[in-house]
This record gives structure tokens, C-alpha cells and sequence, in this order.
């Protein structure tokens, strides 16, 4: 099996290139990108817009499996709303054509919980509500869904989807969603001691912490094809406001102090749930989330105050370089 993924240097790409390095090695799994990554991580420039490249790169490599990151997110689709919607529908569909034409044995793409609108449920929300979101992202990632509906639908395609709520990681920056707040907390309290934050403290939303999304990943992208009764599932870690976050981030941080600076981001995720239901995941794939907000804490502090006292976050010895190809 050779593995492309598109937006291997984003804040998921970064930690799934290294996981599917350690679990299919390096010769199999190809990271691409259109930007450099950071601390020593070398992927090929793929810009997934181009469906000519991106055929090109397929038949080079002989290319079986695509993790199909590439995206603008939330925050950044709303500065650039013609740009989300060129990437990300241009991206997924050329990703879908590839399926269909090379016949790929599968291709795993997330999808976010911005496809949720303030129509939806905004507590224990299920799959099937109202998918009406107010975002270029939202649309595209609603889009984006009843794609992959389509494809496997009428050209039998295996594209198999997660709407990942916000994600929370210690190596990779937050690429520009509306939950990088629950990062950058933990971020700015070890290096600054102090963090304004851009939505209210009573914005509760759910999240996940990183090693249960490649948890996730492995485990949807594992499961029997006959096992899955959709193509898109709900998962979800646990549910916290911002507030939340501060008091946990206190509890670890003597002196950490927070204000509360709302700015465009709040009315984004006004609209969506502050719990979503993952049941249909569990039932038909075993999904189970480890983290909670106060295991994920700890580890988050541990890792970044080593980071800043000169130590390697990654918690191993060399990264994760692969010569450029
Ligand atoms: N991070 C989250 O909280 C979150 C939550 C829900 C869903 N998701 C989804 O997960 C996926 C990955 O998100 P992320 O957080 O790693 O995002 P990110 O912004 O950190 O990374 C996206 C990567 O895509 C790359 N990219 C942008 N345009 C490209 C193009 N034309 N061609 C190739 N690469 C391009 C960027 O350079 C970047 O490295 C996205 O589909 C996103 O919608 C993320």
C-alpha cells in the first residue's frame, strides 16, 4: 500500500505522517503539502487544486490510499471565503475523481462539526440533524459529505469520513479554526503566563485530543467495510467551555491569569453544538475516546514547559524526516 496525504504540515497532518510512518514505514506513506513543514519535516509540494499534479504524483508513486488534510479551516475561511471554497471543493472533488479513476482501495477525508448550523441541536447533536451552517468551511464541508455520499454511492468508492469537533495538540500550531483557543491557552500560559482569549468564557464546545483523533482514523479506516453503515461518523472526546479551560490551565500554571477578548470567531461557534452524539461510531466500529480535559491537560502542560525549557516535545529522539522525493 502507498499513502498520499494531502496538508501533511497542518496541526493533523503533522502527527498522522508521523504515526503512518511508524505503522506502514517510510517508503510507503508520502506527506505532501504546498508549505514547508516545521522542525525537520520534508514533504513533496502537492497543491491538491491541481488535478493534473495530483494524477501525476499518483502514477509516480503508484499511489493506493489518500489522507485527504488539505483544507482552509473556519477562522481563515470567513478572512477568505472564495479561497476556502476553491480548496476545499476543488481539493475533494479532484480527490474523488482519483478514487473513481485510479480505482484507490480507499481514501479517508474529515469533515468538521462546522457543518452544523443554529438549527441544529445544540446538545448530545446527532448525524442526521439540520446541516445548515453559515461558514464558506461549513458549506464546503457539507458539501464535501454528500460527495462522498455520491462517489460510493454510484462509483463504489471507499471514502470514509470523521466530523472531528475541535482538535487539541501540542506539536503542530492550530491552523486558523475557531477552537485554536483551546490550544493556544495552553500555549501562551507556559510561555506567557497570561492569554486573551477570543471567544466568551461560557463557549462550551466539544473536543478531542490528538493521539484519540489518529485513534479515530486508524480505527474507522480499519474497520470492515461491512461493519459501517455510513460514510460519515460523529466523534467526539469530551465537551468544555473556555472558562473550563482556564481553570484547568490555572490548576497547572501557578499565576496564569486570562481575559476574555471576543472577536469575529465567537458568532462562528455560536452556531455550533456544545456536545455532539458519537454513538453511531461506537456501536459500529468500537470508537472510544481515551482523554478527557484534565488527562489531556496534563499531559499538554508536561509537553510544552519540556518544549520550552530547550527539551523535544515530540517526546522521541530525531523526528520524522524522510528524504525528499
Ligand atoms: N484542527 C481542527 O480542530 C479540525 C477540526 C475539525 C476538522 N478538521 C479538518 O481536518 C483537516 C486537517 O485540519 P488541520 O487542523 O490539520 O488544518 P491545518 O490548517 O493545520 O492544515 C491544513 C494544511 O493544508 C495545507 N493546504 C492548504 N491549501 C492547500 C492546497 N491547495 N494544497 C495542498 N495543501 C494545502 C496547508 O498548508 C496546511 O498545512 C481539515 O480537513 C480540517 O477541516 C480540523
Amino acid at each position: 500500500m502507498n499513502i498520499l496525504i494531502s496538508g501533511a504540515n497542518g496541526q493533523i497532518g503533522t502527527e498522522l505522517t508521523m504515526h503512518l510512518f511508524q505503522r506502514y514505514g517510510k517508503d510507503s506513506v508520502f506527506p505532501t503539502d504546498v508549505r514547508e513543514g516545521g522542525d525537520g519535516f520534508v514533504s513533496d509540494y502537492l497543491d491538491i487544486t491541481s488535478r493534473d499534479a495530483l494524477y501525476e504524483y499518483i502514477r509516480t508513486h503508484n499511489i493506493t490510499r489518500i489522507y485527504h488534510l488539505a483544507a482552509i479551516l473556519s477562522g481563515n475561511g470567513e478572512k477568505n471565503p472564495l479561497t476556502a471554497y476553491h480548496v476545499n471543493m476543488e481539493g475533494t472533488l479532484n480527490v474523488l475523481e482519483a478514487c473513481r479513476e485510479f480505482s484507490l482501495e480507499r481514501v479517508f477525508s474529515p469533515s468538521s462539526i462546522a457543518v452544523y448550523g443554529g438549527d441544529a441541536p445544540r446538545q448530545n447533536t446527532p448525524e442526521d440533524s439540520i446541516l445548515k451552517p453559515e461558514t464558506m468551511y461549513g458549506i464546503t464541508k457539507v458539501s464535501s459529505e454528500l460527495l462522498f455520499d455520491y462517489y460510493h454511492r454510484r462509483y463504489g468508492c471507499d471514502v470514509r469520513s470523521l466530523r472531528f469537533p475541535g482538535v487539541i495538540s501540542y506539536k503542530a500550531e492550530p491552523g486558523g479554526g475557531s477552537t485554536d483557543f483551546a490550544v493556544d491557552i495552553f500555549r501562551q500560559a507556559v510561555d506567557q503566563g497570561h492569554y486573551s482569549c477570543f471567544v466568551r468564557e461560557d463557549s462550551r464546545l466539544p473536543f478531542m485530543y490528538m493521539p484519540d483523533v489518529i485513534a479515530s482514523i486508524d480505527g474507522l479506516m480499519d474497520a470492515p467495510q461491512g461493519s459501517l453503515r455510513r460514510r460519515t461518523y460523529n466523534v467526539t472526546g469530551f465537551s468544555a467551555s473556555a472558562g473550563d479551560f482556564a481553570r484547568e490551565v490555572s490548576s497547572l500554571v501557578p499565576g496564569f491569569s486570562i481575559e476574555y477578548a471576543p472577536d469575529f470567531r465567537q458568532a462562528i461557534v455560536d452556531q455550533w453544538p456544545e456536545s455532539i452524539d458519537d454513538g453511531p461510531a461506537r456501536n459500529d466500529w468500537g470508537w472510544k475516546a481515551e482523554y478527557d480535559l484534565t488527562s489531556l491537560g496534563k499531559d499538554m502542560i508536561q509537553h510544552l514547559k519540556s518544549s520550552s525549557a530547550g527539551g523535544n516535545p515530540n517526546g522521541n529522539s530525531g523526528g520524522h524526516v524522510k528524504e525528499a522525493s
